[in-house]
């Protein structure tokens, strides 16, 4: 095989890790796909089952905030790109627990920057350095407007906070060294395989289980949900296209608040699941609000839509059903990822 690029994707047995580490192996074979990841609760190379024997995919167990480690493996493997995915992703366990995020984070990126940047510093040409990141970074909407890449940083979680302290390294790497970076902030993702601490996955399973909704507030909140593949898909589209420099805000023009999200998936759980209308909505339990939590978060994504020619290709009610569905039939992988560890979490949190 006559390899074109050797990519490096960090973070790729996570959720949307997983997505973008499957469809690279798939769609360019002639890439060689290394997946770093620590394998942490919310790391787990179940989801990468299908594609594990690929001859152009490579897992390798590491951590991004272990220097010496980084640093050796990029003089050995040399790659031309990184994609970097690897984080702390979870806002309730940065408000519990914030300097394991500026650890993985900023730290590990900051690892990541200077490896990249001693193994190439003598050219850039043809490399790419891809940080994924979140429109947490911009805080909070009040009931209008939307976030453009022009909007100015203002966090408000640990985690928001850690994100955007990482996402000014990979600029100012940019600016001072000759860097080359993109860098695209998305809004939330939902689909297959995400961890169930996370309000759609965790509320599918405690639906499955008969559990209550613990819904945050009064369950006014929105958030922009975007399909995972079709994040995967965009961040393939940035990889290849994206301007060096630039920042591209991918959303899915699909705001929700949260409780109107969690009634239609109580019905379409319903459904599914042949229970009496209404069964799981009266799961439902308002119960003490996360501090700062962000009223809201909405994504103006027309600069990638008319810049680079993406735009979501599922709508909100198919890639629901599709996440239900896909969770119903894989309730091994939901059993084997809520057991140890993650009960502890759960405990803490909502008692
Ligand atoms: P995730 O928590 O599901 O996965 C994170 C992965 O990173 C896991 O596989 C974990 O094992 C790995 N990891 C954590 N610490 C590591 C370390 N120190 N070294 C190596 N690997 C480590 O997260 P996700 O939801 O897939 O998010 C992926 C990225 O996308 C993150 O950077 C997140 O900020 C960003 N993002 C997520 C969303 C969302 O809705 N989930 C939206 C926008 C942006
Ligand atoms: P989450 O999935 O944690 O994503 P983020 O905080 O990154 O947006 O939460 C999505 C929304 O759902 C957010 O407004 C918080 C709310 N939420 C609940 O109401 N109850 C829950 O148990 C969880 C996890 C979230």
């Amino acid at each position: 095989m006559n390899i074109k690029k050797k990519v490096l994707v960090t973070g790729g047995a996570g959720f949307i890790g997983s997505h973008v580490v499957r469809l690279f192996v798939r769609k360019y074979p002639d890439y060689e796909i290394h997946n770093l990841d620590a394998l942490t609760y919310a790391g787990n190379l179940e989801n990468l089952t299908d594609i594990e024997n690929e001859p152009n995919y490579r897992f390798i167990k590491g951590d991004i905030t272990d220097q010496p480690f980084i640093q050796e493996l990029f003089e050995v493997h040399r790659f031309d790109a990184v994609i970097h995915l690897a984080a702390e992703s979870h806002v309730d366990r940065s408000i519990t627990d914030p300097l394991a995020f500026v650890k993985t984070n900023v730290i590990g990126t900051m690892i990541l920057l200077n490896a990249f940047k001693s193994c190439w510093e003598d050219s850039f040409e043809k490399k790419r350095f891809y940080h994924i990141s979140t429109d947490e970074v911009y805080g909070t909407l009040g009931h209008t407007g939307l976030f453009t890449e022009k909007t100015s940083y203002n966090p408000n979680s640990p985690y928001s906070a850690s994100k955007a302290s990482s996402d000014h390294f990979v600029r100012a790497y940019g600016e001072t060294y000759g860097l080359p970076y993109v860098i695209s902030n998305c809004s939330n993702n939902y689909g297959q395989n995400q961890f169930p601490e996370k309000l759609i996955p965790l509320f599918i399973n405690n639906i499955i289980h008969n559990k209550p909704l613990p819904v945050y507030g009064d369950g006014n909140y929105t958030r922009d949900w975007l399909y995972v593949k079709d994040h995967a898909i965009a961040i393939d589209t940035v990889f290849h296209k994206g301007v060096i420099g630039e920042t591209y805000n991918i959303g899915g023009f699909n705001e929700w608040k949260n409780i109107d999200l969690v009634k239609l998936l109580c019905q379409q759980m319903d459904e599914k699941l042949n229970r009496e209308k209404g069964s799981s909505e009266a799961l439902i339990t308002f119960v003490k609000d996360r501090p700062g939590h962000d009223l809201r978060y909405a994504i103006d994504a027309s600069k990638i839509k008319n810049e680079l020619g993406w735009k979501p290709s599922v709508t909100f009610e198919e890639g629901l059903g599709k996440t239900i569905d896909w969770y119903l039939n894989n309730e091994s992988w939901l059993s084997n990822v809520t057991s140890g560890t993650y009960k502890s979490y759960y405990k803490k949190q909502y008692g």
